[in-house]
């Protein structure tokens, strides 16, 4: 039972590492559709990490993710070159490596995952001429510096706007992606461009929709006309973007899917050693006011959905959890009873060795016997003799309670030894005769049949046939040894009327015929 349990499917547990580099609800995201996902896969385990939007910080928790043991590294890289090296010592250390949505400046990984952020840039450019009619001013509020999305968000962005002479780019602030930043960065530029007050922001478009937000909150502040505000993301959810821009805080969108349950289905594909695709491109979508209600509402059922999942996650966690502790429970139950069983038959055959070898040792001394008698029977009835033929007859299966000597027995034989020397005395003297019943023996101590059959099978555990019997056979040994007699003369002198049934109980006692011993 020890052994099976310790048979889990620890050799088949995938141990996969998430490095994120920043902690916000689009991380959020992702991280519980990851989680989700592993929950319908049998011993996965996930080990989170995130950097803060530190790169340092997360280069030492890659490398502690794979001192930790870790099977496969799925990370986004804070800043393009600062975190690469980790990430290529953990893919030459033979750790498959899947780079999600923040690229590398190497080509050591696995697989990459990712939306095309030159494109959303582009078309949120598009986009926002379009609807401010190829003519404004524009407030750009950058991701973090060297970080792939925000160069690439920024140049497609740059791209698009380029092709309408029209609209100015006449802000260009360092939002981080926090909404935080934003909001200082935004409060800063006001403070430092003297005609900032003067100058008419057409629309402020935000790397993500948190900088988005975060320059709206200094903008409500400042008193400052309010321009339209866009952003990236447009996450599901009351906080998200797609209620954002239904509710006219954000003019439009863009739908940067999370798809954390598609990157630890892929993980587990590598880890399984399945075909996979070395890059995958997410789709994503515009949201602006047209569609926005619509999508909210669907975003709204997918919510609700993963809530529910979420629950139904729990609960079978929970299960399972009991299921395996109750296992652990029943299989030291069994190791422990299976012991204490082990230790009652030890201590059995421990104690019934240490009874019979007392019983031996003192019979011996009372009796001088060396064999002792090894079958028991029954209260004799009234034909039982002394004599071996109808010794024979009289001998019937052990009853349970006779079988073993008890401590009482043995203590019994110690404290009556006069009795038994007694005993002896009265056998040795009537042995020869071979017509001697028990009656005449209990006759000779003073008792009836019974009673001397009860007293001598309580002391020594052997019946008085028995005893007479042995003490023939050992006479008859010694006689062979000592005299000259026939085996015949010997059998006779012992009180046997038969030698062939002396030579038979001879044989059984001692394992051997009288001629042999004689030889
Ligand atoms: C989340 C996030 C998103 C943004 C993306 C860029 O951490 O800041 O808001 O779109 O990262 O990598």
């Amino acid at each position: 039972m020890l052994l099976l349990a310790s048979c889990t499917s620890e050799n088949t547990r995938r141990h996969i590492g998430i490095s994120q580099c920043s902690e916000d609800i689009w991380r959020d995201w992702q991280n519980a559709e990851m989680k989700l996902e592993a929950s319908f896969h049998e011993d996965v385990q996930l080990s989170f990490a995130t950097a803060h939007d530190d790169s340092r910080r997360q280069t030492q928790q890659i490398d502690s993710l794979v001192a930790a043991g870790i099977d496969l590294l799925i990370v986004a890289p804070n800043q393009l070159q600062n975190v690469s090296p980790a990430i290529d010592r953990t893919y030459d250390s033979g750790i498959p490596v899947i780079v999600f949505e923040r690229k590398t400046d190497s080509q050591k990984f696995t697989a990459f995952v990712s939306a095309d952020n030159y494109e959303m840039g582009r078309q949120m450019g598009t986009y926002i001429a379009t609807y401010i009619g190829g003519r404004g001013n524009i407030m750009e509020v950058m991701g973090l510096k060297g970080s792939s999305p925000a160069y690439e968000r920024h140049r497609g962005f740059h791209d698009a706007i380029s092709r309408y002479p029209g609209i100015h780019i006449v802000a260009t602030l360092q939002g981080d992606w926090t909404e935080e930043t934003a909001y200082k960065a935004t409060h800063q530029w006001f403070a430092n461009s003297e005609t900032a007050d003067g100058k008419r922001i057409d629309v402020v478009f935000g790397h993500n929709d948190r900088t988005a937000m975060g320059a709206r909150r200094a903008f409500e502040e400042r008193g400052h006309p309010l321009p339209l505000f866009c952003g990236i993301d447009g996450l599901p959810g009351e906080q998200g973007g797609i209620r954002q821009v239904r509710d006219s805080l954000l003019t439009a969108s863009y739908i940067y899917p999370t798809r954390g349950d598609l990157l630890l289905q892929l993980a587990l594909d590598i880890l399984a050693g399945k075909a996979y695709d070395k890059e995958t491109l997410l789709t994503s979508a515009l949201v602006t006011h047209e569609n926005a209600n619509v999508l909210y509402l669907e975003s709204e059922e997918v919510v609700r959905r993963s809530q529910r999942l979420e629950r139904l996650q729990r609960l079978a966690s929970g299960y399972l959890r009991q299921l395996s502790v109750q296992r652990t429970v029943t299989v030291l139950a069994c190791g422990v009873i299976g012991l204490l069983l082990i230790a009652i038959v030890l201590f059995y055959l421990y104690h019934r060795g240490q009874v019979n070898i007392r019983r031996e040792r003192v019979l011996n001394n009372l009796w001088n016997l060396n064999v002792l008698p090894e079958t028991q029977e029954e209260p004799p009835t009234p034909k039982d003799a002394a004599g071996p033929e109808t010794t024979e007859d009289s001998e019937t299966p052990d009853t349970p309670e006779d079988t073993e000597p008890t401590a009482s027995a043995i203590a019994a034989m110690e404290d009556s030894s006069p009795f038994i020397a007694r005993f002896r005395e009265v056998v040795e003297r009537n042995m020869s005769n071979s017509e001697l019943t028990v009656e005449d023996l209990a006759a000779e101590m003073h008792l009836s049949r019974v009673q001397l059959y009860r007293k001598v099978k309580t002391i020594t555990g052997s019946s008085p046939v028995e005893l007479l019997r042995t003490a023939r056979l050992n006479r008859g040994h010694q006689q062979l040894l000592t005299t000259d007699k026939t085996v015949s003369e010997v059998a006779y002198a012992v009180g046997f009327s038969s030698p062939a049934y002396f030579t038979k109980c001879f044989k059984d006692e001692f394992g051997m015929v009288p001629g042999e011993v004689r030889k």
